[in-house]
């Protein structure tokens, strides 16, 4: 451990750790002590090259860069003096000598860190005379990404995130001295699976997601905390919202489970909170044959109905349940509760494989897999034996992940049930052949915990209203229960 004192406050912190590192280590960085920086990054190698991190350092006759100058013990910095202060000036000026007036029309104004620097160190007046150096604007880097050039700063963020993270390596600062630009390396676009997170390092407007630009002004977005449900890893995640409606997903710091980033795969499944074939009502199939839509109360009355005949005339060994990997601790609990209720013990769970990669990417995908497995589903297979060899007349089912190929593929085994209750947050082909069908809210519209692969538990709070009458599966699994009259005492 080593003892630093930095405007005059003592602190404690571990040895071989830059100024920067040991003050995000304490958690004080810009959050305390305000050492501004662009070119370093938490989790990049450093590049020493923007010069904005100066600062004081008692017994050192020059300013050093706070970024890579190595902490020792008793070291005394200052970050907030008139020379640190010239500095900071100095560079601010002379990024801003060639930078376009582009603000008023720019996505990153509102979270551009140019325009926050330049608020809080900038100098009042340019001193040049000189026309700004004109760049290309609007460059197509790839399927995710729109690059302006004059906007950059060349901080090179973006090229050390795709060499050191997804290690693909697409794009270079090409050129010297004034003629450097950034820029993808010939033949090559920026595609990675994680390409968007350049969007999110770049301190300024000069890389943006096709996928959010223009859509909204952010200072008309609320930033709620949150996770992606895309797979088992529960990545962190900001969902932007307004109207009633999630704009984007940004990733939010958890070092235990994401550090910085999220895949482009899972950044883009915000889509699914707010898409057409969201499920917001409930339905039950009527006497034409057909579903009709029906209130909850009714929805839950019918199936109660069906579930209490069967289990009456021919007890509970044949009715099945298969859980999914998207419902919360809470939803899977309750399942629980209602199947012990009844005394079925014939349940499983069903979720998707896909691809999967050594930096976030899990194969399963579904962000609470675990969850429902350390509540005691294991693999749905056994119950779809059950009911492919016809010993099944009823199945209650979360979500649709059993019609993947690698369960189901198809909704004909299903078709001779007596009874087959669906609660899902989206439209599936198992409507062709539910019973009854119960609207589930989506992750950002209730509140619960996921536990993600590596067994860490992690609460979601609602971002959104729910998709019309969408309730959690918990709340209709205890409505269930209660019309059963097998809801014990921990219902709702
Ligand atoms: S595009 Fe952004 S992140 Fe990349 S070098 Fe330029 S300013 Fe830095
Ligand atoms: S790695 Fe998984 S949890 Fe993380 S952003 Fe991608 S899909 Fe979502
Ligand atoms: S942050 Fe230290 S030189 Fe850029």
């Amino acid at each position: 451990m080593a003892k630093i004192t930095v405007d005059g406050t003592e602190y404690e912190t571990q040895e071989g750790r830059t100024i920067l590192q040991a003050l995000d280590e304490l958690g004080i960085l810009m959050n305390g002590v305000d050492i501004p920086h662009y070119c370093w990054h938490p989790k990049l190698s450093i590049d020493g090259s923007c010069r904005l991190c100066q600062v004081e350092i008692e017994g050192v006759p020059k300013l050093q860069i706070a970024c890579n100058t190595p902490i020792k013990d008793g070291m005394e910095i200052r970050t907030q003096t008139a020379p640190v202060k010239e500095a900071r000036e100095g560079v601010m000026e002379l990024l801003l000598v060639n930078h376009p007036l582009d603000c008023p029309i720019c996505d990153q104004a509102g979270e551009c860190k140019l325009q926050d620097y330049a608020f809080e160190y900038g100098v009042e007046h340019s001193r040049s005379r000189e026309p700004r150096r004109a760049g290309k604007k609007n460059v197509d880097f790839g399927p995710t990404i729109t690059f302006d050039q004059e906007r950059c700063i060349l901080c090179r963020r973006c090229v050390r995130f795709c060499r050191e993270v997804p290690g693909t390596g697409e794009i270079g600062v090409f050129g010297r001295g004034d003629h450097s630009a950034l820029e993808t390396f010939p033949g090559l676009e920026l595609d990675n699976p994680y390409s968007m997170n350049v969007a999110d390092i770049c301190p300024v407007g000069a890389l943006t997601t096709k996928d959010f630009r223009f859509k909204i002004r952010v200072w008309f977005l609320e930033d709620v905390p949150g996770i992606c449900t895309g797979c088992s890893k529960g990545c962190n995640v900001w969902l932007g919202t307004a109207n009633n409606k999630v704009y984007r997903y940004v990733p939010r710091r958890n070092d235990a489970v994401n550090e910085t980033w999220v895949c482009d795969d899972g950044r883009m499944s915000y889509r699914h909170i707010g898409s057409a074939d969201r499920l917001d009502r409930a339905m039950v199939r009527g006497e034409l044959g057909v579903l009709e839509v029906t209130s909850v109360d009714d929805a839950v009355a019918a199936a109660s109905e069906r579930l209490r005949a069967l289990v009456d005339a021919k007890g509970p060994g044949v009715v099945g349940a298969v859980a999914s990997g998207h419902g919360t601790n809470e939803d899977l609990e309750a399942f629980v509760r209602l199947l012990d209720g009844l005394g079925v013990e014939n349940r499983g769970l069903a979720t998707v494989q896909g691809e999967s990669d050594e930096l976030l990417v899990q194969a399963e995908k579904a962000a609470n897999g675990e969850g429902a497995r350390k509540l005691g589903f294991g693999d749905a297979a056994g119950v779809l034996d059950r009911l492919n060899t016809g010993g099944l007349e009823a199945l209650v089912v979360m979500g649709h992940d059993l019609l993947d190929a690698q369960h189901l593929g198809g909704i004909e085994g299903l078709e001779r049930l007596d009874t087959l209750i669906v609660l899902d947050s989206h439209h599936s082909a198992l409507e062709r052949v539910a019973h009854v069908v119960l609207p589930a809210r989506h992750a950002a519209e209730k509140a619960g915990h996921f536990t993600n692969h590596e067994g860490i538990v992690q609460a979601v709070a609602p971002a959104v209203e729910p998709a019309g009458e969408a309730v959690p599966e918990a709340e209709a699994f205890d409505r269930l229960a209660a019309a059963l009259g097998v809801a014990g005492e921990d219902a709702a």
